[in-house]
């Protein structure tokens, strides 16, 4: 090891100083709402080479001992990690279920090529487009009867009173869990799995217990009894060509649990206060509700949630890059989506931007599975909210505060 530090951190040795950057500054939600990525505008117009190394960035990967973490910012530079797996792959991340003691891994999430296919190709058929077509009157019900819950209120928290629960019930029809009973339970599971917030680890993983543990005993429920729902056909998979085993199957369901919840309230709850700020992009999509598909695939890439992180599985050198194996990378999608090589003025909202590559989603083989998914209940929603409530403004005197990650924006008072 060299005696080089950013700050205090310790550098792995064929790390050259030049890349060596601090982490403050170039990925952070703002907290300023009405532009929440703008200090990724840094990463292109300050002193940043297209990759450079973070040594005070942790990112935890089950049996990672990486020193710091590889950002990856442009691009095509992103797309070509994502779709290069035997170099970079994403074995052990996203490991929430470590918290409880747990040792399986998520699925797919978690696996690479050639096994990957195997866990990905039972869950497709039931949110493929078709899948989701399906759906397409039970997620409007959906926003429509929490909608009319307070509309003739006046005002709403929306965190709770609808983008929380609008995905989370549509996830457990989908699996099959009993919603009106399970329904508050999942809400707080959710809470302890994803953010955690005020709470210790220890609390989070006795909350991450109790899920396993109820998903464990819905799981054997399916195997006594399947029915037409996404946990039977888990429990009755056939993993390259012999039968999935209790792992495997807690696995899944447990990564489709993580998937899509916060994912789809993290989106809306930055995506109304723009809407907000910005009345004339909001008046369009009232007087054309056909913008709207084209407005969803903006606003998903102007409001990026997820970095993925993939460790190097061999010593290459990437982009005149040297980096050895164990090293981790983060593929900064808060960056690449604004990348003005891929998207001409990339800070401005184009419901018409044709094409719009961006990179929320993810690419390569483990691009997000519940996309079509994701889009039809992020095209609902905005659907309905614009055609019900269109004159939405934030509470006066309320002051909306954004955050890292996917929680972005954890409550939100709106009135009309
Ligand atoms: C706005 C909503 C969503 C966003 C932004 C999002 C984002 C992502 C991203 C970035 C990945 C790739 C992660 C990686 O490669 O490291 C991913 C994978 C995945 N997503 Fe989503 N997601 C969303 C909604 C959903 C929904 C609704 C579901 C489930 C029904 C879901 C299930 C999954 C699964 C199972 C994977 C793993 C796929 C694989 O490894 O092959 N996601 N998602």
């Amino acid at each position: 090891m060299n005696s080089l530090t950013a700050e205090t951190h310790e550098i792995p040795d064929h790390v050259p100083p030049e890349l060596v950057r601090a982490s403050r500054g170039f990925d952070d939600i703002a907290s300023d709402w009405r532009n929440p990525f703008a200090d990724t505008e840094n990463v292109f117009t300050g002193d940043y080479p297209p990759i450079f190394f973070v040594p005070d960035y942790p990112i935890p990967i089950v049996g990672s001992t990486a020193l710091g973490t590889w950002m990856i910012t442009r691009h095509e530079d992103i797309r070509e990690v994502y779709q290069t797996p035997a170099v970079f792959s994403s074995h052990g991340i996203a490991g929430y279920q470590h918290l409880a003691g747990e040792d399986w891994e998520m699925l797919p999430l978690s696996v690479d090529a050639p096994m990957h296919r195997h866990y990905r190709l039972p869950l497709a058929p039931s949110v493929s487009p078709k899948a989701v077509n399906a759906m397409d009157g039970l997620i409007r019900a959906r926003a429509n009867s929490l909608i009319d819950a307070f509309i003739d209120r006046g005002e709403c928290e929306f965190i709770t009173e609808f983008g929380r629960p609008y995905p989370i019930s549509i996830f457990m029809r989908l699996m099959g869990f009993p919603v009106e009973e399970m329904y508050e339970k999942f809400l707080v599971w959710e809470k302890h799995i994803l953010s955690g917030d005020g709470l210790t680890l220890e609390e989070r993983g006795e909350g991450i217990k109790e899920c396993i543990a109820w998903l464990r005993s819905f799981i054997a429920e399916r195997e006594q009894s399947p029915r037409d729902d996404l946990t039977s056909i888990i429990v009755q998979a056939q993993i390259d060509g012999r039968p999935i085993t209790a792992d495997e199957k807690i696995g899944l369901v447990f990564m489709l649990f993580v998937g899509g919840l916060d994912t789809i309230v993290g989106s809306l709850s930055l995506w109304l206060p723009w809407l907000c700020a910005h009345p004339e992009y909001r008046a369009k999509l009232i007087e054309r509700p056909e913008l709207i598909p084209g407005a969803v695939e903006e606003l998903l890439r102007m409001n990026p949630l997820v970095s993925s992180p993939r460790t190097v599985t061999r010593d290459i050198v990437f982009r005149g890059v040297t980096m050895k194996a164990g090293d981790v990378v983060l593929l900064l999608s808060a960056t690449g989506n604004f990348d003005e090589r891929k998207f001409p003025c990339p800070r401005t909202a184009d419901f018409e931007r044709s094409p719009n590559p961006h990179m929320t989603l993810a690419a390569g083989p483990h691009r997000c599975l519940g996309s079509h998914l994701a889009r039809r209940e992020l095209n609902i929603a905005l659907e309905t909210w614009l055609k019900r409530i269109p004159n939405f403004q934030i509470k006066e005197g309320f002051e909306v505060v954004a955050h890292a990650g996917l929680q972005a924006v954890r409550e939100l008072r709106l009135v009309w």
